[in-house]
């Protein structure tokens, strides 16, 4: 099982390689690593994550090597688009994308209104035929690894919050640790998410004892662990964390404030801002469906999300929690989700956009849904079983064995003619 197709370098220019995967080009972040042109690399999130012996690589590719074209092949002719009619305000909006200028404000107005139904259909395979053209068929599989359910904080949405009667863990380091070299050595993944409520139990020492050793094992490691001093962040990014999954949740201040009791809207802005500049890959995005949203909080949390210019696009629907202030909230429409992943697209042709497992609550189909409507990016639960279900931020979390879980993972990329390639810079 294979989760990354090493590339060859092909140039250095400075901090920035080129690397090769079967003629396509990316160019990625040299890191701390030194390279050379010749060797073979994995790369993920557009940065080299690992060296690998040449044989290793040669045998590795050529298992890939025929595959990879037939892949590309169907992508492309799944992605291909005809449009046939549409109202003039969507066409000249389609129009603006193809000339390559950006989408205003209005204009997301409009995509935003669209309902009908062949409306939708055109605005996803519009949104899909422009993933191609700008990621060709590479798709990144994160694994996430949800190490404590423990929570100082209270938001109204979340299953595991401080007031929520719950059964609480607490992964010691070395078990998460052996997780993760579970993960990265048997099952083949090379970026790793470590997530958790916000635990104090984790100090600075802690974490960065867990991601130095989990550094050594090749890996990209993102942090969602939430709001922690800059300096924290700083100094695990010198451990090898990388990159730092932290949604803003809403872009309406009040809200915010509301629904999150005790945090600052301003802190967590500011905190995405400042691990942008320390030098982190940023994950961020919204929750869609809290009560009270308008219309404009709407436009408001994709053009925020926008304008943090994040390296991948995370938004996901309220489910609504037992437990919780928001237990009896209605769940967003699945269209409506698939909508807005379609608008990400179109308004940040250059963004990853993740299809996260809150969608599976719609279905099975509805990853294949999302990757068809833009997204380019998975995530695979690899938190062990027995404290899977005790991560209970919502209900009716896919519990699947993770080697499950692989499989039809693998077997839903193949269908679409998606490869683990890496994105680049
Ligand atoms: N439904 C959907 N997503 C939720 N999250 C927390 N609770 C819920 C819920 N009930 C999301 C938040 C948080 C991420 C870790 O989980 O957006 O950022
Ligand atoms: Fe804690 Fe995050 Fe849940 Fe809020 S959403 S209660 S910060 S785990």
């Amino acid at each position: 099982m294979c989760y990354a197709i090493p590339g060859k370098v092909v140039a250095v220019n400075g901090n920035i390689a080129v690397i090769d995967y079967f003629g396509e080009k990316r160019n990625v972040l040299r890191d701390c690593e030194d390279i050379m042109i010749g060797e073979y690399v994995y790369a993920q999130g557009g940065i080299i994550i690992q060296k690998l012996p040449e044989s290793e690589a040669e045998e590795i590719l050529s298992t890939w090597k025929e595959q990879f074209f037939k892949l590309k092949q169907r992508d492309k002719k799944l992605s291909q688009k005809s449009i046939q009619s549409a109202p003039k305000s969507i066409l000249s909006i389609m129009q603006k994308i193809n000339l390559k200028k950006s989408l205003s404000r209005g204009d997301v107005y409009t995509l935003l209104r669209v309902k009908d139904k062949n409306e939708l259909n055109l605005l996803y395979t519009f949104a899909n035929n422009l993933r191609q053209k700008e990621h060709k068929n590479a798709c990144c599989v994160h694994g996430i690894i949800e190490f404590s359910n423990y929570c100082k904080n209270n938001c109204f949405y979340c299953g595991i919050r401080r007031d929520k009667k719950l059964q609480r863990y607490r992964m010691r380091p070395q078990e998460i640790v052996d997780t993760a070299r579970n993960a990265v050595q048997k099952l083949g993944f090379k970026a790793l998410v470590l997530q958790s409520g916000e635990d104090s139990w984790y100090n600075e020492e802690k974490l960065l004892t867990i991601v130095r050793e989990i550094r050594k094992l090749g890996v990209l490691i993102f942090l969602s662990i939430g709001i922690r001093k800059k300096e924290t962040y700083q100094k695990l990014y010198e451990a090898g964390a990388r990159a730092v999954l932290l949604r803003f949740e809403t872009s309406n201040k009040r809200l915010f404030e509301k629904i999150r009791p005790d945090t600052s809207f301003e802190e967590r802005i500011n905190l995405l801002r400042d691990l942008k500049e320390i030098g982190y890959l940023i994950t961020t995005g919204f929750l869609m469906g809290l009560p009270e949203e308008t219309e404009d909080d709407l436009v408001n949390n994709l053009l925020l999300t926008q304008s943090l210019q994040p390296d991948m696009y995370s938004f996901g629907p309220l489910i609504p929690a037992p437990g919780t202030p928001f237990e009896n909230e209605k769940l967003t429409k699945k269209e409506e989700l698939l909508k807005f992943i379609a608008i990400a697209r179109l308004l940040d042709r250059k963004s990853k956009i993740v299809v996260t497992t809150a969608l599976e609550t719609y279905g099975m189909d509805a990853r294949r849904e999302g990757l068809l409507a833009g997204a380019n990016s998975l995530m695979i639960n690899l938190t062990p079983p027995q404290y899977k279900e005790l991560y209970d931020i919502y209900p009716q979390r896919p519990v699947n064995e993770a080697s499950a879980a692989i499989k039809e993972t693998i077997k839903l990329l193949h269908s679409l003619g998606r490869a683990p390639t890496d994105l680049g810079v």
